[in-house]
C-alpha cells in the first residue's frame, strides 16, 4: 500500500516535472488562457491534405487539386485542427500550388476562427524538398553518411529548409535518427548507418542545418526539424517495417538513445514516435519512453507527434486498447502532443469526452497545446503565416545544384579496384547494362516526388541517368546499352524480369569493359520489406552470363541497403557503391568511373557477405571465435564483404607517427591524439581519418572497437598533414549492467587504421 502511494506520488510529480520545463511564452500563455477545451483538442489534431481537397473521398483528390473550402472550414474552423501534412494524391506540386494551398488554409485559420491561430503545415522533406517540383535533391541519408562530411550535411539541410519555406511550408519530418543496424530493414537508407557516433554527429548537423545554429526558426530561411522515429524503430526482430523489436535497456541506452539525446540538446523543435513495439509495448503507449525518458530525463520541451495512424493502431493493430477512444487515452496520457490521425476527426471527439470524464487530465492537454503553440510561435507563424516563393530566388539554383552534385560525388564509395582497373580511359568502349543503368527512380529511391518514388521519371526528366551521363562523357559511339534485366515499374516494382540477358551478352563482344549497374528499385517503408537480402536472382544471372564473356566488369551498386553480392563479387574487377545518390548520381558515378572525380566515400555500415550473418562492426569479441582448424569447419567468424568505414581511393595514403600527449586520462582531463597522413600516390584525394577506441577489460564486455572521431582531409600528391583529435572521459564511457553511463578504470587502445597506442583511464 505504502509503496503504491509512493509510486503514484512520484509519478504525479514527474508529470508536473516534464510540463514545468516547457517555456512559458506570454503570447502563448495569453492564448491558452482563452481557449476552450474544443479549441485545445483541435490544435492536437493533424490531418492529411487529401481529406480537405475536392475529390472522391478522404484518400483521393481530383486533379488538378483544389481545396474543398467547406471541408477546410469543417476541419480548421469547426474543429480547430492545428496541423495539416503531406501532399495530395501522393504527388509533388509546384511552389505556386503550394503557396495557394497553404495560403487558403491559413486564411480560414486566421480569419474564420475565434483566436486566429495559424495552421502548422508539415511535410517529409527528406533528402531535399521531396514534394516540390524543381527542388534540389541530395543523396538519401545513407549516402550522406558515406561522405563523412558534417559540413555538407548541414549545407544540404540549409538548402532544404530554404526550398521548403519557398514552398510555403515551415516544418519537415526529418532527420531520421534511427540506427541503420539491420540491412534487412526497408528504411535503412533513411538512416545515417550503423554507428552511433556518426549518426549522432550528422544528426546534429542536419538539425542545425534546418533550424540554424541558434535554432531561431522564425528566420524565414529555416524550418522546424522533426527527429524520428523515437525510439528503437529500426531494429525489429524480423527486419520488417513496423514489426516488434526486443531491445534491452542497456542496448537502448548504448546505441539508440544517444542520437536522440544529442538531437534534443541540439534543440530539435519536434520529435516523431516509433510506429512499432519495443519489448512488447507500442511506443505510442509507453509513458516510460515518451514521458519519463524523453520529456523528463532528456528534457525534451518541444512537440511530440505520432506517426501515421498510430493512435488508432493501438486498438486495431496492436490491441493494447479495447476501443479507439481508449487508444486516444493511452497515447495522450503517455505523452503524445499531436496526433497524425490522419483521415478523420474522431480523435477530437474522443479526447473531449475523455477530458470531461476525467480520464485525461486537463494539465496534460494544456502541456500538449503549449508545446504546439510554442512551436507555431517560434516559427513566426503568427506574424508570417505563409512565406512566398518570390522571396526565394535561389530555389533550384546552380549554387544549390553544385552542393547536391558534390554531395553525390563525395558519397560514392569505391569498394574494389583490382589492379587499378579504374579509372577507365575515356577512349574505352563500354557496355552499360543492368536494371539500374537508366533509371532516375532508382538513383533517387523513395520519398522522391512521391512516397515510393514511382513518379520520379515524370518529374526528373531533365536529369541524367548513369547511362546518359556515361554517354555524355565519352560519346554515344563508344557506349552500348542493353538493360538485360528490368523492373516491373507498373505492378510489382520489386520484381525484376530477365528479358534480354543474351542480348547483353552479345553486345559485350564489341566492348573493352562492362559496366553493370545493379541493385534495387525505389521503395519506402512497408512496401520495401524483404524475405531475402540477396541480390535478385535475375541480376545474379545477368552478372554470371556476362562474366562468361571474359570482359572485365565494373559493378555499380545503386541500392538502399547492402544486398548480398557474394556470388558475383569475385567476377568483378571493380565495385562502386553509389547508394541512393539523388538527381546528380548519374554524372557523379560517371565521374568516378572515368577519373574526373577521385572517390573518397566510406561505408557507413558493415556490408554483409551472408544473409545469416548480419553483425555490425561494433560487436562483442565472441562474434569472432577462433576456429579449430581441420577439426570442425565452423562458420563462426566475422565474415563480411566489406567492413564499416572501408572505401578506396585512386591514390594511396600512408599513416604514421600516432602519438598521444599523455598515457593517462582522468575524468576531467583531455587526451590529445596526433597522426600523420601522407598522400603517397599520384592523384589528389580525400581521406576520412577514423579514430576508434577499444577497451581492454570492462565490467560489461566491451565492443571490439568503437568510432570516436573522424576527420575528412584533402591531400595533394606528396602532401602530408598532421591530424589532431581530442578525447575526454565521455568518449569512452558506456552503459553498464545497471543501465547507467559510466567510466571504468583500465587500459584503452586508440586505433587509427593499422596504428595503435594504449592509454589508461584512471578514476
Ligand atoms: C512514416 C514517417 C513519415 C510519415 C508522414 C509515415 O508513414 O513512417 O516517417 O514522416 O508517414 O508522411
Amino acid at each position: 500500500m505504502i509503496l503504491i502511494t509512493l509510486f503514484a506520488a512520484c509519478t504525479n510529480t514527474e508529470k508536473q516535472g516534464a510540463a514545468n520545463q516547457v517555456e512559458r511564452i506570454p503570447f502563448v500563455e495569453n492564448l491558452l488562457a482563452q481557449m476552450t477545451l474544443e479549441e485545445k483538442v483541435g490544435q492536437m489534431a493533424q490531418l492529411t491534405l487529401d481529406v480537405i481537397t475536392i475529390g472522391e473521398d478522404e484518400t483521393v483528390s481530383d486533379e488538378p487539386i483544389a481545396l474543398d473550402m467547406d471541408l477546410v472550414r469543417w476541419a480548421v474552423a469547426e474543429y480547430g485542427v492545428g496541423s495539416i501534412l503531406n501532399t495530395a494524391n501522393n504527388r509533388a506540386r509546384t511552389r505556386e500550388k503550394w503557396h495557394t494551398i497553404v495560403s487558403q488554409i491559413q486564411e480560414v485559420a486566421i480569419n474564420e476562427t475565434r483566436l486566429g491561430i495559424p495552421v502548422l503545415y508539415g511535410i517529409d522533406a527528406i533528402h531535399g524538398t521531396t514534394y516540390t517540383a524543381g527542388a534540389t535533391f541530395f543523396p538519401q541519408q545513407i549516402g550522406q553518411a558515406a561522405a563523412f562530411n558534417p559540413e555538407l550535411v548541414r549545407r544540404a539541410a540549409e538548402i532544404t529548409a530554404y526550398e521548403t519555406r519557398a514552398s510555403a511550408i515551415p516544418w519537415t519530418f526529418s532527420p531520421v535518427l534511427d540506427m541503420g543496424r539491420d540491412p534487412r530493414f526497408p528504411r535503412m537508407w533513411e538512416t545515417f548507418g550503423e554507428d552511433v557516433y556518426l549518426a549522432t554527429v550528422l544528426g546534429v548537423e542536419m538539425i542545425k542545418g534546418y533550424e540554424g545554429e541558434d535554432n531561431d526558426v522564425s528566420d524565414p530561411f529555416r524550418v522546424a526539424s522533426c527527429a524520428k522515429h523515437y525510439l528503437g524503430y529500426s531494429v525489429p526482430v524480423s527486419g520488417k517495417d513496423r514489426t516488434p523489436a526486443l531491445i534491452p535497456e542497456i542496448e537502448l541506452r548504448e546505441r539508440h538513445l544517444p542520437p536522440f539525446q544529442a538531437g534534443v540538446a541540439a534543440g530539435t523543435h519536434t520529435i516523431m514516435v516509433n510506429s512499432a513495439l519495443v519489448n512488447g509495448v507500442p511506443v505510442h503507449a509507453s509513458y516510460e519512453l515518451l514521458t519519463s525518458v524523453l520529456k523528463e530525463e532528456l528534457g525534451f520541451t518541444g512537440l511530440l507527434l505520432t506517426d501515421w495512424w498510430d493512435i488508432e493502431n493501438l486498438h486495431t493493430r496492436d490491441r493494447v486498447a479495447a476501443s479507439s477512444k481508449e487508444a486516444v487515452k493511452l497515447a495522450i496520457n503517455a505523452g503524445i502532443d499531436m496526433a497524425m490521425i490522419p483521415y478523420n476527426l474522431d480523435f477530437c471527439d474522443y479526447l473531449i469526452e475523455l477530458v470531461n470524464e476525467g480520464e485525461v487530465p486537463m494539465s496534460r492537454i494544456d502541456d500538449a497545446v503549449r508545446r504546439i503553440l510554442n512551436t507555431k510561435y517560434k516559427l513566426g507563424l503568427f506574424d508570417t503565416p505563409v512565406t512566398h516563393y518570390s522571396d526565394y530566388p535561389l530555389f533550384g539554383s546552380e549554387q544549390f545544384i553544385e552542393v547536391a552534385y558534390q554531395f553525390a560525388q563525395e558519397s560514392i564509395t569505391l569498394l574494389k579496384n583490382e589492379d587499378g582497373i579504374l579509372p577507365l580511359s575515356k577512349n574505352a568502349r563500354v557496355l552499360v547494362t543492368g536494371p539500374n543503368a537508366n533509371s532516375m527512380r532508382a538513383l533517387n529511391g523513395g520519398w522522391s516526388y512521391s512516397w515510393q518514388g514511382e513518379k520520379v521519371d515524370e518529374f526528373a526528366q531533365d536529369y541524367s541517368t548513369i547511362i546518359d551521363a556515361i554517354r555524355d562523357k565519352i560519346g554515344t559511339q563508344r557506349v552500348t546499352f542493353r538493360e538485360g534485366v528490368r523492373y516491373d515499374n507498373d505492378n510489382h516494382y520489386w520484381v525484376d524480369e530477365a528479358f534480354d540477358i543474351q542480348g547483353a551478352v552479345r553486345a559485350a563482344a564489341n566492348v573493352d569493359y562492362i559496366v553493370i549497374v545493379l541493385g534495387e528499385n525505389s521503395y519506402a517503408e512497408k512496401p520495401g520489406d524483404l524475405h531475402d537480402l540477396s541480390l535478385s536472382q535475375n541480376q545474379i544471372e545477368l552478372a554470371r552470363a556476362l562474366f562468361q564473356t571474359g570482359k572485365p566488369m565494373i559493378l555499380v551498386l545503386n541500392q538502399g541497403r547492402p544486398r548480398i553480392i557474394r556470388e558475383i563479387e569475385p567476377y568483378m574487377s571493380a565495385v562502386i557503391n553509389a547508394y541512393l545518390p539523388g538527381n546528380y548520381g548519374g554524372p557523379a558515378v560517371s565521374d568516378v568511373i572515368f577519373g574526373d572525380y577521385n572517390p573518397g566515400g566510406k561505408l557507413p555500415f558493415t556490408y554483409p557477405m551472408y544473409a545469416n550473418s548480419l553483425v555490425t562492426y561494433d560487436h562483442k569479441p565472441s562474434e569472432n571465435q577462433e576456429q579449430m582448424e581441420g577439426v570442425y569447419d565452423y562458420e563462426s567468424d566475422f565474415a563480411v564483404q566489406y567492413e564499416f568505414g572501408f572505401g578506396l581511393s585512386y591514390t594511396t595514403f600512408a599513416y604514421s607517427h600516432l602519438r598521444l600527449n599523455r598515457q593517462q586520462l582522468d575524468a576531467g582531463g583531455q587526451l590529445e591524439i596526433l597522426v600523420d597522413v601522407e598522400n603517397t600516390g599520384s592523384l589528389a584525394g580525400h581521406e576520412v581519418v577514423q579514430l576508434y577506441t577499444s577497451a581492454h577489460f570492462t565490467s560489461v564486455t566491451p565492443d571490439v572497437k568503437r568510432l570516436r572521431r573522424f576527420s575528412k582531409i584533402h591531400l595533394e600528391p606528396g602532401e602530408k598533414k598532421t591530424v589532431a583529435f581530442t578525447l575526454t572521459a565521455d568518449d569512452i564511457s558506456f552503459i553498464n549492467a545497471q543501465n547507467k553511463r559510466v567510466n571504468e578504470a583500465g587500459a584503452y587502445d586508440i586505433i587509427i587504421r593499422d596504428l595503435s597506442s594504449t592509454f589508461n583511464f584512471v578514476k
